[in-house]
């Protein structure tokens, strides 16, 4: 398969990103530059993401970053193939700066231009990371999204289970802001927890053991609200107790999805499970899906974890593999708020 360099710009949600990557299905690739601004400082004070102030941090940062990306890869844009950027799903002013600009660079520099789902992204990025073949399982969990999908080719995907209400990373989120700790709440919450007592607080485990493999997270969160409106309470008890109910969650969902996958895929030997999204970072969350993949026969997998969240070097990525398909797309491609990878697995 012949070789692409491509230059990819990601600006759906709160980091403005651009990279150049090169390589060929089916990876590992080679990142050449990656460079990112995370508009974490902006946010911080409202306890979460305003989608104004960051599509005009997205404006303000974007032409500076893929200066510096094609700079630091010392390529000119017209040693580039292609123009990769998100076109959706994501915040649409955010969407809309990142794929305008890369419709620009297409169009000045005469190179095709890849509109890719954010989604198919962090879906592909184990390939980049680690050459992973088809088809592989992959739980993806991070702020915005929470869902659980075969991967079966550039494009085709089979989703087992998505969140029917909050994903994982924001019931962190949302629990550490109940605790009075700093967004995000994510890696503050995985402290606390380390020096607390899981079993202190009984908290319930929605949707454990029902069919299929989707998640809910909002009863979980209401469950601590109520736990810590008006009495005194041990935050690190509260906070390993919660990342506890969590993880079963998380390994009921997964369990199920294996589950589907085995009777979807029957001839795929040792195939990968592949943790992406943000929440992989979490040290007890990789342990404990580490160990269900072992005992069921899966491969595991992990992108190094600035490859799990959001980042320009997938979107490449996503660009390199549709350019060895031949995918691209017109230049009137639109940004989509909503832009779903499947509907759901049929029957
Ligand atoms: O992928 P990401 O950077 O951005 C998107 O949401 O797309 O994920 C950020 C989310 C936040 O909700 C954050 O609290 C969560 O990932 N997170 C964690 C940890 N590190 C980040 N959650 C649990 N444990 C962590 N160590
Ligand atoms: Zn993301």
């Amino acid at each position: 398969m012949r070789t692409f360099t491509v230059l990819g710009i990601e600006t759906s949600c709160d980091e403005t990103a651009a990279a150049v990557v090169r390589g060929a299905a089916p990876g590992p690739g080679e990142i050449i530059s990656d460079v990112i601004f995370s508009q974490l400082e902006e946010h911080r004070p409202y306890g979460g993401v305003v989608p104004e102030i960051a599509a005009r941090a997205h404006v303000e940062m974007i032409d500076g970053l893929v200066e510096r990306a094609l700079a630091e890869a010392k390529l000119a844009l017209s040693d580039i193939d292609a123009v990769a950027a998100t076109s959706g799903p994501g915040l649409i002013g955010g969407v809309m700066v990142g794929l305008v600009t890369a419709k620009a660079l297409a169009l000045a520099a005469g190179k095709p231009l890849v509109a890719v789902n954010h989604l198919e992204a962090h879906g592909l990025s184990p390939r980049l990371s680690a050459g992973v073949g088809f088809p592989y399982l992959l739980l993806l969990a991070s702020g915005g999204h929470c869902q659980l999908l075969a991967v079966e080719s550039v494009g085709r995907f089979r989703l087992y289970g998505t969140t029917i209400d909050d994903a994982a990373g924001e019931a962190f989120d949302k629990v550490a802001k109940l605790l009075g700790l700093a967004y995000p709440g994510g890696p503050r919450i995985e402290v606390l927890a380390r020096t607390g007592n899981p079993r202190r607080y009984p908290l319930p485990r929605p949707m454990c053991g029902r069919d299929g493999a989707d998640f809910s997270f909002s009863g979980l969160k209401t469950a601590v609200r109520h736990l810590t409106l008006g009495q005194t309470v041990n935050a690190a008890d509260v906070a390993a107790s919660f990342q506890a109910a969590v993880v079963d969650i998380l390994i009921d969902r997964t369990r199920a999805a294996m589950e589907m996958f085995g009777s979807d895929f029957p001839d795929a030997a040792a195939p990968a499970f592949v943790l992406g999204g943000g929440v992989a970072a979490n040290g007890a969350i990789r342990s404990s899906l580490q160990g269900l993949a072992s005992e069921r026969g899966f491969g595991f997998a992990v992108p190094p974890v600035r490859l799990c969240t959001d980042n320009a070097a997938m979107v490449a990525w996503a660009g390199v593999e549709r350019a060895g398909l031949a995918l691209f797309d017109p230049l009137d491609a639109p940004a989509r708020a909503r832009w779903p990878l499947t509907t759901p697995a049929a029957a």
